[in-house]
């Protein structure tokens, strides 16, 4: 793309479903942040009574930077069992709760609701604990006419996950306590102007030809669900999250109002099901959200395999360079037996980029290269219901 075309993007007028409208439009009381950490940290921060120690129970099926924000707290990250659908272990929740939990943590990964969220509220508020609803994966993701991340008490959404943006992520406040007590520190808000850093970021994204043509809905699951960001060597978990405790970059502002939200979601839904079309039917292949409800906006499609590398060298060989496992997890879990399914679930599902409709025959011919994945080759049965 020439700099001529991004430039026009930049100064468009404002979409009427501009991202940030939509957000608008569904709920009143948010605020901007660099990345989804920093809203977390700011919003648990003014959770919390006392600078005491407390607790947060997370999802044990969680990537290891997100707990970064506890440490800075000084909060203790406790993390609880999941079952094989992504939904919380309810009983195991409820032995780790006690009077030192501030808040528990769902997540709605991939961009879908996640399993038995009204039980898991419902027991943190027997504790009197507050519930965030961690929606980092799925921003434009409606449920049941409720966009994802406004539910519970507070809410993160990425942004810069769902469109090649520097950064962007915003806090929701979402119950009459978590408003009142809220209250935004230096890193909250959208920067003044567009500043140097994003000036390097458009060098850079015109020089790699990330925002060629239209890549604004093309690119959004480049950085899949942060997950390379998240496993990069070159940063710590800790870097990264210091690197994005600032408020969200005035690019981004800009380009999250002149892209058509709506459009966003209809293609990720197409493509969606194209890729459901693909794999669904496949022996040793178990897509993980097999229904895609009305409204929700998929941020990837997770397939679970006990041979995931076989899958990754298919995938790659059909084009598809940037489906990985996901997420690494912290070495807590990872090292301890209690949080077995969590592990196998990190080590066995392979989330697929969805920006673009899968090549068929490129995939086939891949896999018909390499040994199936299982132990056969891979056999397409008679189609089951598509989402
Ligand atoms: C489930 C989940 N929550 C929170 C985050 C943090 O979001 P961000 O990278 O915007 O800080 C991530 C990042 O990948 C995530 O996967």
């Amino acid at each position: 793309m020439d700099s001529s075309s991004l430039l026009a993007r930049i100064v468009a007028r404002p979409h009427p479903n501009g991202v940030l409208s939509v957000l608008e439009r569904h709920h009143l009381g948010f605020t901007a942040y660099g990345s989804g950490k920093a809203a977390l940290r700011d919003g648990l921060e003014s959770l919390r009574e006392t600078d005491d120690d407390g607790n947060v129970l997370l999802p044990a099926y969680l990537p290891d930077g997100v707990v970064e924000p506890l440490f800075e707290l000084g909060l203790e990250p406790r993390y609880y069992r999941v079952r094989q659908d992504l939904g919380p272990d309810l009983s195991d929740v409820n032995r780790r709760l006690d009077a030192e939990t501030v808040a528990g943590l769902s997540v709605n990964y991939f961009g879908f609701s996640q399993p038995r969220f009204d039980e898991f509220g419902s027991l943190l508020a027997e504790y009197g604990c507050y519930h965030v609803d961690d929606n980092a994966h799925a921003p434009l993701s409606v449920s049941e006419g409720t966009l994802l991340g406004t539910r519970g008490d507070l809410g993160i959404t990425s942004l810069w996950k769902l469109l090649s943006i520097p950064d962007g992520a915003v806090l929701y406040r979402n119950s009459d306590a978590a408003r009142a007590a809220f209250e935004p520190s230096s890193i909250a808000g959208i920067r003044g102007r567009i500043d140097g850093s994003d000036c390097r970021f458009v060098v850079k994204a015109v020089a790699t030809d990330v925002l060629e043509s239209n890549a604004w809905l093309r690119r959004s699951t480049d950085n899949l669900l942060a997950s390379r960001n998240d496993t990069s060597p070159v940063a710590s978990p800790s870097d990264r999250y210091e690197a994005g405790k600032r408020p969200m970059s005035r690019l981004s502002a800009r380009v999250l109002e002149r892209v058509d939200a709506r459009a966003i979601r209809t293609a990720r839904r197409e493509n969606y099901r194209a890729w459901h079309r693909l794999l669904a039917d496949r022996d040793g292949l178990d897509v993980v959200r097999s229904v895609l409800p009305e409204g929700i906006c998929p941020q990837a499609m997770p397939v679970r395999t006990s041979e995931p590398d076989r899958l990754l060298a298919a995938l790659e060989a059909a084009g598809v360079s940037d489906a990985h496992t996901w997420p690494r997890l912290a070495d807590s879990v990872r090292t301890d037996p209690t949080y077995a399914t969590a592990t196998r679930l990190a080590a066995e599902i392979v989330a697929i980029p969805i920006r673009d409709r899968p090549d068929r025959d490129a995939f086939d011919a891949a896999l018909a290269q390499s040994a199936r994945v299982g132990d056969s080759p891979a056999v397409e049965r008679s189609p089951s219901s598509s989402p």
